[in-house]
């Protein structure tokens, strides 16, 4: 969506905040042989005391409330049976709406003990979020975003995900602009526009480039054993830096 008031800033920064905080709370709830059900129920009661509706359930009807991949899963993993282990990476992604406007974050979270291959993926993949953020003004390519990510991933020494993009986001969970590439696409020839919404969500790997769907028909796999990290936001698209609007309480 593009931004047309001041109505619509604050109820974006509404239902940010609650997407935001939800996957905050998650977060400080992982601990080691609780299952990813068990997390998901937290996220699940937490945005319908908000009155908030998950977002991935009302538009895709996602067997979950949050999507949450462990592991060598990338990403839309379903909530279920799987025992979060000690040392893993937990990727906890949390969109909802209320009042008509949608709000997208996410974030991975490493369970203790850590090891520095894992932290540093976390931490490259965080300031790819930073450098992409700081590109990210009205009137700038839009090829700025993946470019960014992408610089930031190869002087880290790890690889982008290429076939999962940022994205328009406001009135849908998924709108225009959609397929915000996460590495530089020199023939993208689309611009930053004052006032949109928009997701910016890089994925960082120590794998392949690619994801394959599990047989659940949802979950995206990386190659066993490899590991990824996503951090996202919802923004305001501004002349000078984005208004974040996914920031927890
Ligand atoms: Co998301
Ligand atoms: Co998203």
């Amino acid at each position: 969506m593009t931004i047309e008031s001041e109505a619509d800033v604050e109820a974006l920064k509404r239902i940010g905040r609650i997407v935001a905080t939800c996957m905050k709370e998650m977060g400080e709830a992982i601990e080691p042989g609780m299952t990813t059900a068990e997390l998901d129920a937290i996220g699940d009661a937490f945005l319908a005391r908000h009155g908030a509706e998950s977002a991935p359930r009302v538009t895709y009807d996602f067997p979950g409330a949050t999507c949450i991949s462990v592991g060598d899963q990338v990403a839309h993993g379903i909530p279920g049976d799987r025992v979060i282990e000690a040392g893993e990476l937990v990727n906890i992604d949390v969109s909802a709406c209320l009042d008509g406007y949608f709000a997208d974050t996410g974030g991975t979270f490493e369970v203790p003990p850590y090891s520095p291959r894992t932290r540093k993926l976390c931490m490259s993949t965080r300031r790819a979020l930073q450098d992409a953020m700081s590109e990210a003004r009205a009137g700038a390519p839009l090829n700025r975003i993946g470019r960014a990510i992408e610089r930031r991933a190869k002087k880290a020494g790890f690889g982008v995900i290429r076939d999962l993009c940022s994205h328009g986001v406001g009135r849908a969970l998924h709108e225009e602009p959609e397929h915000i590439y996460g590495y530089y696409e020199r023939r993208d020839e689309r611009r930053l526009r004052e006032g949109q919404v928009i997701t910016i969500e890089p994925f960082l790997t120590t794998g392949p480039p690619h994801v394959w769907e599990a047989d659940d028909g949802w979950t995206l796999m990386n190659a066993p054993g490899k590991r990824s990290a996503q951090y996202e936001h919802t923004m305001i698209i501004t002349r000078s830096k984005p208004i974040i609007v996914t920031l927890a309480a």
